[in-house]
Order: C-alpha cells, then sequence, then structure tokens
C-alpha cells in the first residue's frame, strides 16, 4: 500500500519533543543534569531498536545458512587493540579555542576564503556543523568583519576546504569567531576509553572498551571453524555495544560515546572478495529498502581512495539524507587479509582455511558490513515521520473533540516488523461491560503481535496517540461488540480504513493487514 507523504524534510527539533514526550529516549543521568551525548531509551524507544536489531538478525543470521551468530567480550586483552592498530592508530586531532574553549576537530571544520571586491584574497573565515555547505548568514556576516578590519570591501565567499589543510595559525575559531591565533597547534587524542582491571590501576592492568565489536569476531575465527562446519564464504554476525571517546558527538543519537553496532564478518576465499563486497553492498541497501525506507533518501556512496581506513581495500557507505544532510547510515568494507594476518602475527596462532578438497591453505579476505543500530533506529524513525492536516482525513469522524480536527495529524509511519507497538487494543470506555471482553481480545492478540491495551481518555484521542507512536492497527472494542455482533473494529493508520471483524477470526485479519503493510512476520 502506498501512502502520500506530506512532509519532505523532518525538523529534528520535532523528533526529539515527540521522543520526551512519548518516551522514546531520554537524556542520560537527567535528574543529576545529564552526561553530554549520552542518552537513556525508554519503553518505546527500546521496542523500535529491539525490533530493528532483530530484523537484521534475522536477514542476517536466521535467514541464511552461511552465517553464525557470536557475543564477544567488551573487555578484551589490550593485544587486540595493538593488533587491529587502534592502539595506535584510532586517533583524531583536536584544536581548542583560547578565548571561547570550544574544541573541534579540524577536519569539521569547513574553510572558506574571503575575497574583496576586486578579487583579492583578504583572509579566512571558519565554520563548523554545516554538514550541507550552505554559508550561512553568520559566516558571511564574519567574512564582512574580516574585509572591515582589513579596511577592505567585502565581495565573497569562497569554499576552500576543512581546517586540517592549514596551519592552526591561520584558522579564525569556528565557534566564536576569534582571530586567527586563538586555536591550538592539533592534539591526537585516543577514541578508546580506558579502565582497569582488578583493584591496583598500573599499565599493567589497564585494558579499553572495545571501540567497535569486529575484532571479538576476528578473534574468534579459529573457534568459529572447529566448532561449526563452516566454510568460506561464510560469516559471523554480532550485535553489541562499543564505545568511542569522540570527541564531536551530537545530532542526537546519530553520533554517542556509547552506542551499539551490529557488524558481520563475511570470509571469503581471495580473489572472490571484490564480488562478495558488490553482493554485500546490494544486499545492505536492499534491507532498509525492505524494511520501508525512502529510496530517495537512501544512496551508497564508495569512498575516495583517500579517504579509506587502514585497514580497507575499498568501502562503500550506505547514507541516508539526515535533516543535516547525507550522513553514514552503514559501512561495507573489504577489509582484505588485514585482520586476520595481524591477529596470527600478534598472538602466534595461525589463523587460516585449510580446503580440504583442494589441499590449500589460505587466510581469507574479509567483506564487513558494519551499521549503528541507535543510527539505523534514528534513521527508520525520520523516515516513518508524517504529518498531515486532520480535518482532510475525516478525523472529525473518530470521535476528536470539537476543533481538534484542526490539528495536524502526526503520523510515524512504520513498516510493521520494526514499529514498537503493533496493534493496540482499544476499549470504547472504561464501562465495565467492555473491559472483560477488551482484556480477552488484548490476551488473544498478544501472544503473536506487540500489543499495547489503552482505555484512558477519549477514542479519538486514543488513535492520535497510536500514530504519533506507529501503531499499524488499533482494535476497538464497542458496545455492538458485547451486546449484539461479539465482532470487534480493526482501524488502519495508513488508510484510516475501519473493518468489522468477528473476535474468532481477529488474530488471522490482524496478520492479513500487518503483511499487506508490508510486514513479513505475521
Ligand atoms: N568495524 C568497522 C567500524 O566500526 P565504523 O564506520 O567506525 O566501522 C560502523 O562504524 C557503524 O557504526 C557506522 O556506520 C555507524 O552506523 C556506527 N557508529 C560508528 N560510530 C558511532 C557513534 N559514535 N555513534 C553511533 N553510531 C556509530
Amino acid at each position: 500500500m502506498t501512502v502520500r507523504r506530506h512532509l519532505t524534510q523532518v525538523d529534528m527539533a520535532k523528533i526529539v519533543s515527540l521522543s520526551k514526550r512519548r518516551g522514546f529516549v531520554f537524556p542520560s543521568s537527567e535528574i543529576y543534569g545529564g552526561v553530554g551525548s549520552t542518552w537513556d531509551y525508554g519503553p518505546l524507544g527500546v521496542a523500535l531498536k529491539r525490533s530493528v536489531k532483530e530484523a537484521w538478525w534475522r536477514a542476517m543470521v536466521l535467514e541464511r545458512d552461511d552465517i553464525v551468530g557470536l557475543d564477544s567480550a567488551i573487555i578484551q586483552s589490550p593485544q587486540v587493540w595493538v593488533a587491529s592498530g587502534h592502539a595506535a592508530g584510532f586517533v583524531d586531532p583536536l584544536v581548542d579555542c583560547k578565548v571561547c574553549r570550544g574544541r573541534f576537530r579540524p577536519d569539521h571544520v569547513k574553510v572558506y576564503k574571503v575575497v574583496g571586491r576586486g578579487g583579492e584574497e583578504l583572509g579566512l573565515v571558519s565554520a563548523v556543523g554545516n554538514a550541507l555547505g550552505e554559508v550561512t548568514k553568520e559566516i558571511v556576516e564574519r567574512g564582512k568583519a574580516q574585509a572591515k578590519s582589513r579596511g577592505k570591501e567585502f565581495g565573497s565567499l569562497q569554499e576552500a576546504g576543512v581546517a586540517t589543510d592549514y596551519p592552526a595559525a591561520l584558522i579564525p575559531c569556528p565557534n566564536c569567531g576569534a582571530a586567527p591565533g586563538s586555536l591550538t597547534e592539533p592534539r591526537m587524542f585516543n577514541l578508546m576509553f580506558k579502565t582497569f582491571v582488578g583493584p591496583v590501576e598500573d599499565t599493567a592492568s589497564q585494558v579499553w572498551l572495545r571501540p567497535e565489536t569486529a575484532q571479538g569476531i576476528f578473534i574468534n575465527f579459529d573457534n568459529v571453524l572447529t566448532t561449526t562446519r563452516m566454510k568460506p564464504p561464510f560469516g559471523v554476525a554480532q550485535i553489541g555495544k562499543s564505545f568511542r571517546n569522540e570527541i564531536t558527538p551530537g545530532n542526537f543519537i546519530f553520533r554517542t560515546r556509547e552506542f551499539e553496532q551490529m557488524e558481520m564478518e563475511y570470509f571469503v576465499k581471495p580473489g572472490d572478495d571484490e564480488k562478495w563486497h558488490d553482493y554485500w553492498v546490494r544486499e545492505r541497501h536492499d534491507w532498509f529498502l525492505s524494511l520501508g525506507i525512502n529510496k530517495d533518501k537512501i544512496r551508497v556512496r564508495p569512498h575516495e581512495k583517500s579517504e579509506l581506513a587502514h585497514y580497507s581495500k575499498a568501502t562503500s557507505d550506505i547514507e541516508y539524507l539526515f535533516p543535516w544532510g547525507w550522513g553514514e547510515l552503514e559501512g561495507i568494507a573489504n577489509r582484505a587479509d588485514f585482520d586476520l594476518k595481524q591477529h596470527a602475527k600478534h598472538s602466534g596462532k595461525k589463523l587460516e582455511y585449510f580446503d580440504q578438497e583442494m589441499k590449500e591453505r589460505y587466510v581469507p579476505y574479509v567483506i564487513e558490513p558494519a551499521l549503528g543500530a541507535d543510527r539505523a533506529a534514528l534513521a527508520f524513525w525520520l523516515d516513518a515521520y508524517d504529518e498531515e492536516p486532520a480535518r482532510a482525513m475525516g478525523a472529525a469522524s473518530e470521535g476528536q473533540a470539537p476543533g481538534a480536527s484542526d490539528e495536524a495529524r502526526v503520523v510515524l509511519r512504520f513498516h510493521p516488523d520494526i514499529a514498537p507497538v503493533q496493534v493496540a487494543v482499544l476499549p470504547l470506555s472504561r464501562n465495565e461491560k467492555l473491559t472483560p471482553t477488551a482484556r480477552e481480545v488484548h490476551a488473544s492478540l498478544r501472544k503473536r503481535f506487540v500489543t499495547q491495551y489503552d482505555d484512558a481518555q477519549s477514542i479519538g484521542r486514543r488513535y492520535r496517540r497510536q500514530d504519533e507512536i506507529g501503531t499499524p492497527l488499533c482494535v476497538t472494542i464497542d458496545f455492538d461488540t458485547v451486546e449484539n455482533d461479539n465482532a470487534v473494529t480493526i482501524r488502519n493508520r495508513d488508510s484510516m480504513r475501519q473493518v468489522r471483524v468477528p473476535i474468532a477470526e481477529l488474530p488471522a485479519a490482524v496478520a492479513a493487514q500487518l503483511r499487506e503493510m508490508g510486514s513479513t512476520r505475521a
């Protein structure tokens, strides 16, 4: 069923406010004033993220013969991170502004040349966070001020790269605009969180929290090979928390310091790697479409050679058009034999596959689709957001209070397999005649579907509440149900169509409607 969407781009503030109001995501440690950029998932948020993770696990492990699961530890031997390159190389440059105390990654700071009326260069201005590349009014004002301070007339601004292309001493602060000389030289900063195992805090007991789940898979390569009958091409999938002391976390749950990853390492014969890389890029792109992501808001972007991570032979990102511009959702890397060889070298253990038929031994190449669960949940959530004028959709006939039909209807059009609630059970009122039947109906549905029972306030308001959290179907129990026909009404979130169904046929009718809305599980 296709549904016309009324908004092309979602205002992030609306999502954050809906989140707080309805219990998707809360600022962590809020009663103590919060901790920067950490978030707690509320009842609906945890349901959404769980269903995203379950959809991934189903597609990657349960519905395939060639991939098995793993759950490795967050705290691993420090040698793991030496071998992987994270101990030495997982660093970001950082500059501080001595005036406003702002802290920036210079590669995130955009630099513009100030050009005078006569075409002469008058210095630089900088900005952070304008991912769309737009030249904001504020930057133009700074450009004008620069020109004025040189006694010249301002002409235009020209995009001139990022701050890492210039000595820090030439760049004005991107936050407060302080003159060149205010930023410190870049310092390298390791993104891994350190902690200590046991009571003594010395270098011998120092460990790191894992910054990615991937390495837990590589160090278990031999365990999986010897305990399963897997042979290349085969994969190992894992979902779990990762930690990075990000310098510039932000955009809500898009970039945080504690996040969940869903990673799969696919081991293939060298020479077959490019074919499998193409396969996984297509497969992962199509997975998002299969869960309803708008095809115009998702794209594949192959990395330039200069962007490639130290381990990567080739990488393609799947990007989503977030409200602030295109952003990475998932990376699909061809890691070649880098990791297995590194761990073999550092551990002294052979990490190879012996092909019995061909009588040959080789170190498999690895294709890695790596997705953030939080970022994926955010993309599905933003993509589902829709607003429509209620009057046009006939809300008055759904029992709205007078005037309420003028309000816009907020609807999250979640795919039914990832909606936090699939079916809401709503007795028309709290009347004691209705409650027992409504409870029975709920009991019969909750075994098969994710359900919610709601009997507070008017039915119109309850429909609105369910639309706002993206519940595909509402089942209403009214006086006719108990006095006449033993049937209930199913109301569809997208079509607003209402159908009367005998209670005995309800689970099958709910499943049929969810399938019609795209479910492959109902
Ligand atoms: N093993 C490869 C790897 O970790 P990555 O591109 O650094 O690659 C993979 O991370 C995915 O994890 C990203 O595409 C993103 O979805 C998610 N991710 C990475 N850093 C994140 C952060 N700070 N906050 C939320 N998600 C993050």
